[in-house]
This record gives C-alpha cells, sequence and structure tokens, in this order.
C-alpha cells in the first residue's frame, strides 16, 4: 500500500501543477493535498493501528462507519421490534405518550404471538370501564415501626444521580413528579439544588459511597444524614445494597468529573477520584444492617426506610429475612431490580451475566416475604424495563406493589438511546455535564412530557386491569398472566411461579425450591452457612 500511497500522492501533486499552468487558482487544491498527504504519512509511519499502516487515510473510514453503525441502523433499517435496550416500539409508545399524540396501534399487534415467551393478560366477561372518575391506585408506603408513612404512585423514577444525569435532566424529572404526584429517586449521588428546585416527592438513596452523609473517611455520618433526611422534599429513604446493571461492583467518579459543585453535594474532596466500595462499611451482617435501618428510621423522625438490591445468591435474601425476624426490625419496602437494569456505565460482564433477571427476582423476593409473612408489612418495587401498561400490570401481578422506571423516564425526557451515557457526549443533553450539550434541554417542556408519560402509563394501566374487571392494582395476582411455554402450551403465572402458603416457612412446609437456601441461611452472616466458621464470638465469615 506504501506504493500506492506514494505513487497517488506524486500524480496528485504534479497533475494539479499541470493544471495550474492553464488555471492558476488550482494552486489552492494544495490545501487539501497537503494535510490529506500529511496524514497518510503519518497514519504509513504510526505503529497502534495496523490498518492505518497499510491503508493510509482510507483507513479512517473504517472508524467513521463505526461511529455512524448505531445511527445508520437505528434509522434505517430498525423494525419495531428491535433496538435494544428499549426497543423502537417501546421508544415510540414513550415519545407518542410524553407528547401527548396518537398512541393507538393500528392494524393489530406486530408481536409474533405463537413465540414461546409471548405474554397476555386475562381480560373477564365483566371487564370493567376505567375512566376520570374511577381512584387510580395509590400505595401506602410504611409499615407499623414508621412515623410518616408515605402514599406514593404505583409508577415512579427509579434512581439516578445528578452526574449521571445533568442538571438539566434532574430539575425536568423533579418537575415533572411535582406535576404528576409521583417520587423521583434521587440515585446515590445525593441530593443537590436540582433535586429540589421544583419541590417534586423525593426519595433519598444511600449508596456504599454515604454521598450526603458521609464522613472524611467515607464512613457513614449521623449527623449529616439527619440534617438532608429532615428536609421536607425527602418522603423515603432507600439504601442501595446493589443495582441490576453492575451488583457488587462499586461506583467510580473520576477526578475531572469530581467538579466543585458535586463535590460539595457528595461531601468528598473535589478534583480527586472517588471509589465507592462494593458492600456498605456501616453493616457486615443481616442483624447489622436491621440496626442501621432502625437508626436510619429514627434519625429521619419515622420516614419509610427500605432497600434496593438485585438478587445474587438467594440465601442472602433469606438471611435478610431472618434478621428482620430475630429484631422484629423490618424495612418499611424492598426495591428489587433485574439484571436487565440500565446504568450510565458499567463493565460488560457485569450487565450481561452478573444479577437475576426481574422476573424470577421478584417472585423469589415476594415468595420468601409470603413464606415468613412478612409481605403484609413491607412493600415490594420492581423496576427493569418497565415501560407500558402491560410491564406494569406483569409486575404487579407477580407481587410488586410499586414499579419504577429509569430508562423510561429518560426516553420520556427526550432520550434517542444513542448509547453514550459514559462518555459525556450525550446528544439529548440527558446524561452530561457538557453545558453545550445541557442548554439544548429545556426544563418545563420535559417536565410536562415526564408527566405526561407517567400519567398515560398508570391510565393504560388501570384500564388493562379494568378489562380484566378489577379496580385495583392490589387485587392483581398471578393468575390473571398467561406465558407461551411451547408451540402448543401455555401456563398460568399462577402454575410456573406458585405462591407458598402465608408462614409456611416457619413449618419446614416451605416448597422444596427453597429448602437449600432456608438450609444455608443465618441472619448472623450474609454467606452460606457452610461458608461460615464457628468462632468463640460466633460465627464469623470463613475468608
Ligand atoms: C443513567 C442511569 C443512572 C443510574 N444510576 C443509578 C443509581 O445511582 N442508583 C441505583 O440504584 N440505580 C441506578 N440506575 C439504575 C436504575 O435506577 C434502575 O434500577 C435500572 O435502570 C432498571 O430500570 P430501567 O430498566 O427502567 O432503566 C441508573 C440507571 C441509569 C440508566
Amino acid at each position: 500500500m506504501e506504493n500506492t500511497f506514494k505513487k497517488t500522492a506524486i500524480w496528485t501533486i504534479v497533475f494539479t501543477l499541470i493544471l495550474s499552468v492553464v488555471w492558476l487558482p488550482a494552486l489552492w487544491f494544495f490545501t487539501l493535498w497537503i494535510p490529506i498527504i500529511v496524514l497518510g504519512y503519518y497514519d504509513y509511519h504510526q505503529t497502534s493501528h495496523t490498518l492505518l499502516r497499510n491503508f493510509p487515510v482510507v483507513g479512517h473510514g473504517r472508524w467513521l462507519m463505526e461511529r455512524i453503525r448505531p445511527f445508520v441502523r437505528q434509522y434505517f433499517f430498525e423494525s419495531e421490534t428491535d433496538g435494544a435496550p428499549v426497543s423502537r416500539m417501546f421508544r415510540s409508545l414513550i415519545y407518542q405518550r410524553a407528547k401527548g399524540s396518537l398512541d393507538s396501534n393500528p392494524y393489530g399487534t406486530k408481536l409474533d404471538t405463537q413465540r414461546v415467551g409471548y405474554e397476555w393478560i386475562g381480560h373477564s366477561m365483566a371487564a370493567k370501564h376505567h375512566d376520570a372518575k374511577h381512584p387510580v391506585t395509590r400505595i401506602l408506603v410504611g409499615g407499623p415501626d414508621c412515623i410518616q408513612p408515605y402514599e406514593a404512585s404505583i409508577f415512579n423514577v427509579s434512581a439516578m444521580s445528578f452526574g449521571a444525569l445533568s442538571d438539566n435532566a434532574i430539575r425536568a424529572l423533579n418537575k415533572g413528579a411535582a406535576i404528576g404526584g409521583f417520587y423521583h429517586n434521587t440515585g446515590e449521588g445525593s441530593v443537590s439544588d436540582y433535586h429540589l428546585e421544583h419541590c417534586g416527592d423525593l426519595v433519598w438513596q444511600i449508596g456504599t459511597g454515604y454521598f450526603g452523609c458521609r464522613d472524611e473517611k467515607g464512613k457513614f455520618a449521623p449527623e449529616a444524614f439527619q440534617k438532608v433526611a429532615s428536609k421536607d422534599a425527602i418522603k423515603m429513604i432507600e439504601i442501595k445494597l446493589s443495582q441490576g446493571a453492575k451488583p457488587g461492583h462499586g461506583g467510580l467518579l473520576p477526578a475531572d468529573k469530581n467538579s466543585n459543585e458535586i463535590a460539595r453535594i457528595r461531601l468528598v474532596e473535589p478534583g480527586t477520584q472517588v471509589d465507592s466500595p462494593p458492600g456498605h462499611s456501616a453493616f457486615s451482617t443481616p442483624l447489622e444492617m436491621m440496626d442501621f435501618i432502625q437508626q436510619l428510621r429514627d434519625l429521619s423522625a419515622g420516614k419509610p426506610v427500605g432497600f434496593k438490591l438485585s438478587i445474587g445468591r438467594t440465601s442472602e435474601f433469606v438471611a435478610v429475612c431472618k434478621a428482620m425476624l430475630e429484631t422484629g426490625i423490618k424495612p418499611d419496602f424492598i426495591t428489587v431490580d433485574g439484571g436487565e437494569g440500565g446504568t450510565g456505565a458499567a463493565p460488560l460482564e457485569f450487565s450481561n451475566s452478573v444479577g437475576m433477571p426481574l422476573r424470577e427476582a421478584l417472585s423469589f423476593v415476594c415468595d420468601v416475604l409470603i413464606g415468613f409473612d412478612l409481605k403484609k408489612d413491607i412493600r415490594v418495587i420492581a423496576s427493569g424495563k418497565v415501560f407500558s401498561g402491560f410491564h406494569l400490570v406483569k409486575n404487579l401481578a407477580l407481587g410488586a406493589d410499586i414499579c419504577n422506571s429509569a430508562r423510561g423516564m429518560m426516553v420520556a425526557l427526550g432520550c434517542v438511546q444513542s448509547l453514550v451515557c459514559n462518555t459525556n457526549s450525550c446528544p439529548t443533553g440527558i446524561a452530561t455535564q457538557d453545558p453545550k450539550l445541557t442548554r439544548g434541554l429545556v426544563v418545563p417542556d420535559k417536565a410536562e412530557r415526564v408527566a405526561g408519560f407517567h400519567q398515560a402509563t398508570v391510565n393504560s394501566t388501570m384500564e388493562m386491569i379494568a378489562a380484566a374487571g378489577l379496580r385495583n392494582t392490589a387485587d392483581l395476582n398471578r393468575s390473571h398472566i398467561f406465558r407461551r411455554i411451547s408451540e402448543t402450551q401455555v401456563r398460568r403465572f399462577d402454575e410456573i411461579y406458585a405462591i407458598p402458603v402465608v408462614g409456611s416457612f416457619f413449618d419446614d412446609e416451605a416448597p422444596t425450591k427453597f429448602a437449600q437456601a432456608l438450609k444455608e441461611s443465618s441472619a448472623e452472616s450474609f454467606f452460606p452457612k457452610q461458608y461460615v466458621t464457628e468462632t468463640t464470638e460466633g460465627l464469623k465469615a470463613a475468608s
């Protein structure tokens, strides 16, 4: 290729010089040729890219194609059901609902109803009609120990921090929450001024970095917590154990993103890299975790306190339930995040292959709570690809009381799924801190869209349950949903995910699928018993 490049360069120069004899302005072409020749010379001699050494100049086409590939696919080749993580069908639905434009579907379903995995709700012959005069279900969160219970919408904004999202995105989500009467989870990056500007209800999330409630060593600081938790806007507190997109992986705030503003909000040193450890330092056993829940409840004057997790080893969740029973301290809510959940940035292996998918995780959590007769006091919140009324219905039927959405709300804000959340160059000004990009996001307009998406989705949920003859989402259960499990067989959800008898885990009557987790779990350790050593001080995790 060297010869081809040299020959082409020499012939171009000679031809241009000859042309300039008859037409002098041809010399201007050198302003184009010289940079190309310099680039080719550089490509040929650089040592990082084989392709450019072998094909100087033209080899850059490969990188150009890689860059535009997602856009070409999305705009020219994507079918209705294509596109990940949010398919085109649901992106369009969210845009339509957010804008309040026509969202009805012409000509019938585009889904393959014979496909294994196809699901639907069984409607009733005594179907009801839902309209504005019928009440929309609200869910009271707050067990017997909670002094300030909170009445939540069935659909809310899932955790996303200021830092992962821009100031204007946070403002628009919060204003949308205020307009629509639903909550906005702060994410683990603490409570910023943008979260408070529009007075939307907040769930304050506390991760392993204890941002906004930490001392200089990064440990939990009760006074700092109390100061923030006492704010009126904060309705509930969520301890984040893990999230589905990267369970067991701590977050990292790079030094260049750690601006003075972010440092002030998170109580960290500006301009330094801040690592969030994968686990909590405020507790190291299920029993200590319950004490921490009680401490947060006391410090927040009795606001609902819960935790968020992605299910990993099942015995660990059983261990947490055993700790609830042993201490008598219960969380007011548990948020179950599916392994399919989103994030600003995570290692591919963690996003692809760590964490239980929502369906299995949600049914498992609900079953264990039912088996220990704990479900009556604890609300279950589900997150993971909830974009439509039917997504809500499925999760509520499995046992959730409430659903959260992160990426659905981002799409309502105008996200075009360009998949660059981890590069600070989000073209829609949502997942970036670049002021040149965030200025494009107009808060009042996008707040209306977030509220519009919420309202239309809740309305669709209420219409769907009315078609099943119900008025309250709490009356949904697993018998309402059907799933195709082979070309010729269909099962109801209650046949696939059989519900244990309430309290049956106390009488050794737990279904066999829970036997192993029940046997290996202990309130004294997150680890299963066989990995725990008996010491004079009690049970200790073996190293
Ligand atoms: C940009 C972005 C930032 C997120 N930040 C957090 C976070 O700070 N804390 C957390 O628990 N989950 C975080 N998540 C996960 C979401 O809260 C949610 O659990 C997950 O994306 C599943 O919901 P979805 O499918 O509706 O997106 C984030 C997700 C996204 C897309």
